[in-house]
């Protein structure tokens, strides 16, 4: 007996994936920043399965390593001997009696509501596919189909004739099966085919042979049963996946100057009137608040940034948080450990690493501001160097609220600059200097009268 609750996810992620061309396992390839597989696994876990098996080979110790901690069952498959032996492989794992879904590691844009239908649709002894409808069917195991329109069996490309490859409706790869009746059909698989493979999908011609009620369930969408086996397939995917996000930023009121030219490799949250220039890239967790506008080609990767926030082109922001009404760029790179508060203002060619930054200071042209803490209203001229590191260690930098920096200067760390102090352009500060005074620390200028320019005695006219 079927129990509507009783679900078990079979994951087949062991195949090498040759024409990738990669020393990379094909499920490990990088969609949209993370694995290929990590996409099917999170369709499994929506539809709240009471197993998940992921039957893994190529690579196994990459594959295993990444699976471990994600509350799944890892079974190997010994030799690599065709997707019907890999689901073999996870019989003895299977509950009994219950309804079994077959998915491929290589199809990551299948959505959980498309599978939902397929195991709606699957019933005591009924097995059921979901096929397609392709333009171009190529590389795709074909469903051949009786008078009547039944399903009778599967055709793999490299077993096809020439009238069998102009079939449309392909195999997705996606199955739904009693647990009752699947390993009496697997032991039945034989490997005489192009291949020398034992394919899953012969199970189809065996199961109308023995009476089995065979059923397929169509889907439209032309990207959910995109299979990824070579570069150009996982670049279609990765514009299809560009697409959704774009499409789900749209929807939820965000600008997007381009919607084909925004990339978002992970998780990201807008407020209200976010407006994104082209080109942009964001990964891993965003939180961006209201009003924001991020200008052309920046890159954002783990970043929080609050309300009316002015990103200007060409800038990078790594793991740090931004307050409200900062102005950062064009050209600025904050890098990871990086605060800044409210209404600051960093410029072009401005480079902060893991340093606190008070509200409204000012750091407009070309320094470097790392591993310091500085205070709020603070000016920091051009061309400004926190020599934070001296060879072996790094040290910090600590400027306190209220100060000017002078163009030029270079602030050798560990140093402190008190409240209020003011340092001269071009000076090098290697000691405190106390709280509002003034630190200066270069040649000073002298003048030199009738000045003769040294001439080119050579020079020919
Ligand atoms: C398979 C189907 C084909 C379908 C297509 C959909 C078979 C025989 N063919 O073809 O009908 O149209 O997917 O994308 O099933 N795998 C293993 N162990 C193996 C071989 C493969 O675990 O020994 C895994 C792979 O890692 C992959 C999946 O099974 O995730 C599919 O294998 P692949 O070789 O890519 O099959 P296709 O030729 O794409
Ligand atoms: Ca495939």
């Amino acid at each position: 007996m079927l129990t509507s609750t009783a679900l078990n996810v079979v994951i087949l992620a062991a195949g090498r994936g040759t024409r990738m061309c990669s020393a990379q396992p094909k499920v490990m390839q990088k969609l949209a920043g993370r694995p290929v597989l990590q996409y099917v696994i999170q369709s499994a876990r929506t539809l709240s399965p009471a197993k998940i098996i992921v039957v893994y080979g190529y690579g196994g110790a990459q594959v295993k390593a990444f699976l471990e901690n994600q509350d799944l069952i890892l079974v190997e498959q010994p030799e690599l001997l065709g997707t019907g032996h890999a689901l073999l492989q996870a019989v003895p794992y299977l509950d009994r009696g219950a309804r079994i879904l077959v998915l491929y590691g290589d199809v990551p844009l299948i959505r959980a509501e498309t599978l939902k239908l397929l195991i709606d649709a699957c019933s005591e002894n009924k097995l059921v596919l979901l096929t397609q409808f392709m333009k171009d069917p190529h590389g795709y195991g074909r469903i051949v189909r009786d008078l009547y329109g039944s399903v009778i069996r599967i055709v793999e490309e490299k077993d096809a004739d020439e009238n069998l490859k102009e079939i449309l409706e392909i195999n997705t790869g996606f199955m739904c099966i009693p647990e009752t009746c699947l390993n009496d059909l697997l032991v039945r698989l034989e490997n005489g085919n192009a291949q020398k493979e034992y394919y899953l999908t012969d199970v189809v011609e065996l199961a109308v042979s023995d009476g089995m009620n065979v059923d397929a369930v169509s889907i439209t969408d032309s990207d959910e049963a995109l299979g990824i086996n070579d570069r150009y397939q996982l670049a279609c995917a990765e514009k299809a996946l560009r697409t959704r996000s774009a499409l789900v930023l749209l929807r939820e009121g965000v600008t997007l100057m381009d919607p084909e030219r925004i990339d978002v490799r992970g998780e990201i949250v807008c407020g209200k009137d976010v407006e994104i220039d082209v080109g942009c890239i964001f990964e891993g967790q965003i939180s961006i608040g209201n009003n924001v506008k991020v200008g052309a080609y920046s890159i954002l990767r783990d970043v929080y940034i609050g309300n009316d926030v002015k990103i200007l082109p060409y800038t990078l922001i790594e793991e740090s948080r931004i307050d409200d009404s900062c102005r950062i760029g064009p050209y600025a790179r904050i890098r990871p450990g990086t605060k800044l508060g409210r209404e600051v203002h960093i410029g072009d060619f401005v480079e902060i690493k893991n340093a606190t930054i008070g509200n409204e200071t000012k750091i407009n042209h070309m320094s470097y501001v790392g591993d310091s803490e500085v205070g709020q209203r603070v000016n920091i001229g051009a061309g400004t160097i926190t020599c934070n590191y001296d060879g072996a260690n790094k040290n910090r930098t600590v400027i306190g609220d209220d100060v000017f920096i002078g163009s030029d200067s270079q602030l050798v760390a560990p140093v402190v600059v008190e409240s209020g102090a003011t340092i001269g352009a071009g000076s090098t500060i290697t000691r405190t200097v106390a709280e509002g005074t003034l630190a200066l620390s270069r040649v000073k200028q002298t003048s030199v009268s009738n000045w003769v320019r040294p001439q080119n005695n050579n020079k020919q006219e």
